[in-house]
């Protein structure tokens, strides 16, 4: 379970997080929507500590993750999988490379155990023979897939993903609903899902929770959204779903 308890954060004269309180319950998809530069990329940041709060306290099973020595830090960030916006591959490694690196970096295994591990996560996003090719090679969606595989090689209990169908087509971005999904229900993976995506975040999610000039406007079911006589969450829905409902489905 991850908390943030009123967590504040200011960039300059900017101020992004607002006291922000969330909890991220275990094997729950909650889904952060949000329009553009609302904080919400900013928000995952502080769950993985790549920022830190200038007030407020981010926990992770209870324990305050400012807290935590640098080997701590390493120990928890392993618990986690980021697929981060526009998170690249590294371009000069093969697909095989790609999806092995965090093997290499943070486990000793030997070359039949890595190979192992990479193929079963290729052949997961379904892109078993993908192995060889060099990231240039690879269309968007492949990409995206890449990048789960690498970010799910650890086994990971919590999922971050940040716009991770953005740029893909309907189609393809409806697969890589499903494999959120899917991970969700094979291994209990909690999923925290920025997305601008909404027929992925009325697939994906069990929660919905709306940002807004760094407040929560909203926590609840997705399907509340339509009902809240908030009048800001109404001009959201208003402006992000119920003009597209055949894309509902
Ligand atoms: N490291 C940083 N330094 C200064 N300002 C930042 C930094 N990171 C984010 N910001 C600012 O904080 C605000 C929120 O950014 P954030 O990336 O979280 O938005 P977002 O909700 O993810 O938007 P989008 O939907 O476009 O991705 C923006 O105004 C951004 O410019
Ligand atoms: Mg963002």
């Amino acid at each position: 379970m991850i908390e943030l308890i009123r967590v504040f954060k200011r960039f300059g004269s900017l101020q992004v997080l607002n006291g922000v309180s969330l909890t991220f319950r275990k094997g729950e998809n909650t889904v952060i929507l949000g329009k553009s530069g609302t904080g919400k990329s900013v928000l995952l940041k502080h769950v993985v500590r790549i920022l830190e709060p200038d007030s407020g306290t981010v926990l992770a099973d209870g324990r305050d993750i400012s807290q935590f020595s640098d080997s701590e830090l390493m120990e928890y960030r392993k618990t986690l999988g980021f697929l981060f916006q526009g998170a690249a591959l590294y371009d000069s490694l093969s697909v095989f490379e790609n999806v092995a690196f965090p093997l290499r970096r943070h486990l000793k295994l030997t070359e039949t155990q890595i190979t192992d591990r990479v193929t079963e996560a290729l052949s997961w996003v379904s892109l078993p023979d993908a192995g060889s090719k060099m990231p240039s090679e690879l269309s968007g969606g492949m990409r995206k897939r890449v990048g789960l595989a690498r970010s799910l090689i650890l086994n990971p209990a919590v999922m971050l993903y940040d716009e991770p169908t953005t740029g893909l087509d309907p189609i393809t971005s409806n697969e890589i609903s499903d494999l959120i999904l899917k991970l969700q229900k094979q291994f209990g993976t909690t999923g925290l899902i920025v997305t601008h995506d909404m027929p992925c975040a009325f697939k994906v999610a069990d929660r919905a929770v709306l940002l807004s000039e760094g407040n929560l406007l909203y926590d609840g079911e997705i399907t509340g959204l339509e009902k809240s006589v908030d009048p800001l969450v109404h001009h959201f829905y208003q402006t992000s779903v119920a003009k597209r409902p055949e894309q509902l489905s």
